[in-house]
Parts: C-alpha cells; sequence; structure tokens
C-alpha cells in the first residue's frame, strides 16, 4: 500500500483526464447533456454524481482503507443518512458521551420516528444491547470528556449481535486511527474538523467496506439529498493534501500544552489521551497514533472561567475545533448545551469544564496565552 503521507497527495481521482490539471477542477454544475434519451456519459444529474464531490468520495475511501466513500453537506448529515439506516422499533446503543448534536438528533429527531436509543454506562455495551439494537455508535476519543473506548472489542460485540459498529472518527482522522481496520463497519467524520483544517467549510463524511453498506448509503445519499456542493469538496480535497503536517504539529503542540496544563496549579482535571496518566491510555494508544490534539480541563474553583475566556488573546472562543488556529469553547453553555442538564452532570460536562483544541502557532505563544488569562482568571 503506497504510504499514507503519499496517500493524501495522490489518492482519489487527483489528476484531471482530460487536461491533467493536478487539482481537480470544481465541476460547478447541476445537470450534464445526455447524447440520446437513455445514453449518458456517466452523470445525469449533481445530487446522484458530481466528478469532484467524486474525487473527495475516492480520497476518503483509500485514506480509511475501505471501499465506498460518501461526502455530505455537513457531519450531521451523514449522521443523519447513517441513521436512516434504521426504522421505527429499531435501539442505538451511543457511548457515554458523544457530540450533542448527535445526541439532539437521537433524542429530539429520530426518538420522533420511533429510532430510540440507549447510553452505555461505563463502556459496557454488552449491557445495553435489547433484541431491538441494530448498532452501537461510539466516539473514540469522545467529545468533550476524550474518554477512550476500545473499537475493536466493540466492534466484535456488535458482530456478535449481528448488528452495526459505528465510529465517528472526527477527533482521530484516518492519519491517527483507522476504525475499519480495527473491525467497524461504518466511519463517519465531521470533516469541518480536522479533514477540512481551516474553519472554512462544514461538511461530512462516510466510509464503509460492505458493498451491501455501501449501496444502501448510496441510496440514502440520493434520496434524502444532503450532499456536499462541488466547491466545498475541492476545498475539501485541498484541505486533505495537508493533513499530516497539519496534525503532527497540532499533536505536539497539544501535548506539550496538556503537560503544561497538567502541572499547572490552577488545574483540576485534565483530560488529554497523550497523558500516561489519564484514562484508556493503554487502550488509545493500542489503536491510534498519538494523543490528538483536543484537551479538555477544569480549573479550580478560585478560578472565573468567564474571565479565563475573556481574557485570551491568540486563542479563539469559539465554537468547532480541529482548524490551523488554536480554539477554545464552554461545552456546558456551546456544543454540549442541547443534552440535558442532569445527563451532562452524570456523564462529567460540567459548567467548568474547558475544551481547548490545538492548532498550528507557536507553541510557546500558546502557553502564554493560557498562562496569562489564567492568572487573570484567579479570584
Ligand atoms: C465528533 C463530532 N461529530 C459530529 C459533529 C457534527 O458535525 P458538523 O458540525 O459538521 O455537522 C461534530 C461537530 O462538532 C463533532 O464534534
Amino acid at each position: 500500500m503506497t504510504n499514507f503521507e503519499t496517500l493524501l497527495i495522490h489518492g482519489g481521482n487527483s489528476i484531471e483526464e482530460k487536461t491533467g490539471a493536478v487539482n481537480i477542477p470544481i465541476y460547478q454544475t447541476s445537470t450534464y447533456k445526455q447524447d440520446e434519451l437513455g445514453k449518458h456519459r456517466g452523470y445525469e444529474y449533481s445530487r446522484t454524481g458530481n466528478p469532484t464531490r467524486e474525487a473527495l468520495e475516492k480520497l476518503i475511501s483509500e485514506l480509511e482503507n475501505g471501499k465506498y466513500g460518501f461526502a455530505f453537506a455537513s457531519g450531521l448529515a451523514a449522521i443523519t443518512t447513517v441513521f436512516s439506516l434504521f426504522k421505527s422499533g429499531d435501539n442505538i446503543v451511543i457511548s457515554n458521551n458523544v457530540y450533542g448534536g448527535t445526541f439532539r438528533l437521537l433524542n429530539q429527531v429520530f426518538n420522533n420516528f420511533g429510532i430510540t436509543f440507549s447510553i452505555a454506562e461505563n463502556e459496557d455495551f454488552e449491557k445495553a444491547i435489547t433484541q431491538n439494537t441494530k448498532a452501537i455508535l461510539v466516539e473514540s476519543p469522545a467529545n468533550p470528556l476524550l474518554s477512550i473506548t476500545d473499537i475493536e472489542e466493540v466492534s466484535k460485540i456488535a458482530h456478535k449481535h449481528n448488528i452495526l459498529s459505528i465510529v465517528d472518527n472526527t477527533f482521530m482522522t484516518p492519519y491517527l486511527q483507522r476504525p475499519l481496520d480495527l473491525g467497524a463497519d461504518i466511519v463517519i467524520h465531521s470533516a469541518t474538523k480536522y479533514l477540512g483544517g481551516h474553519c472554512d467549510l462544514i461538511a461530512g463524511l462516510v466510509v464503509v467496506k460492505n458493498k451491501n453498506l455501501g449501496a444502501k448509503i448510496g441510496f440514502l445519499q440520493n434520496s434524502i439529498g444532503a450532499i456536499l456542493e462541488p466547491f466545498d469538496s475541492f476545498l475539501l480535497i485541498r484541505g486533505i493534501k495537508t493533513l499530516a503536517v497539519r496534525m503532527d504539529r497540532i499533536t505536539e503542540n497539544a501535548q506539550f500544552i496538556a503537560e503544561f496544563l497538567q502541572k499547572h496549579k490552577a488545574v483540576k482535571n485534565i483530560y488529554y489521551p497523550g497523558l500516561k496518566t489519564s484514562n484508556g491510555y493503554e487502550i488509545h494508544s493500542k489503536q491510534a497514533k498519538n494523543g490528538g490534539g483536543m484537551i479538555s480541563f477544569e480549573l479550580k474553583e478560585n478560578y472565573d472561567i468567564k474571565k479565563f475566556f475573556s481574557s485570551l488573546e491568540v486563542v479563539i472562543l469559539a465554537e468547532s475545533l480541529g482548524g490551523v488556529e488554536s480554539l477554545v469553547c464552554h461545552p456546558s453553555s456551546m456544543t454540549h448545551a442541547s443534552i440535558p442538564k442532569s445527563i451532562r452532570e452524570k456523564v462529567g460536562i460540567t459548567e467548568s469544564l474547558i475544551r481547548f483544541s490545538a492548532g498550528i502557532e507557536n507553541k510557546q505563544d500558546i502557553i502564554k496565552d493560557l498562562e496569562q488569562a489564567i492568572r487573570k482568571a484567579e479570584m
């Protein structure tokens, strides 16, 4: 197999056949001329197929070591399409913490169609499965507490029960972790994050290996129609080319910052899968290349987190993650506000939790910024 870094540049349909253009053009068209009735040149209508989107779909399927890739208008559009595989009466088991929007989609949208969900408490997936369960969905590391799930183990449990194992690989990307190789059936991405990498687009991706499953998701992609448009497909291909170099810098910065925060007197708790002391470190090290770019932490009670956020000068207070710029957010009032407070508290998404996404800036500048903001926040 071609090495991953090379695949990032040369994978998919990277060269345009007709002109030799080294970047796939943006085929900004909704429809295609048919030469005669019933005879087209492979494309009929851009919801069904578009060469720019297809190049991206081929690229992500190669990067995840799958066979069939699909691009959507957002991560949630991708998840919605995958959940549409299920019908009324079916149940989906999810890991202890997942992205707030995924929880909301199950709790407030799919619930209305009779598709239920259960949370696997303490990583006990076996216990959460009922006779109606049709899939297990996990994030590892999960948003926002970076908790770790053994993907190989969960996939084995899923297959023992004849159900699907679905992994949201947004936090790791295929550069750091490849769930299909660990036995998962479906990989999902919010490509808005690391894959796009520049906070300039919203996109979602799905990859599978199995032909039947690929046909079903392809049918749903066209039927539901939440596809990614050609320009954003082009931007995403462009972002993916630098994934390895960005992730190398991001993860180096994150490890350095996590070690700094772990020693800081103001920090009460820190969650980072690259720290040897973190829960699930052994499992994470077995299935992923390194700790990734996300860190969550809590400041002690005598620190005013509102003041901390407003004092930052380099790090940006914003939703989202995975860009070249360091971002910070407050999960309980931002990314995870749609999870009821009682559940948030139960899983550990407290009011004092801060989520940090390392960028590619100079790591000393980030540390200096965090240090001065923490100092100003002391009460
Ligand atoms: C892990 C994870 N999955 C899915 C999503 C949803 O993706 P999008 O915002 O692109 O719809 C997010 C968004 O933050 C996320 O963090």
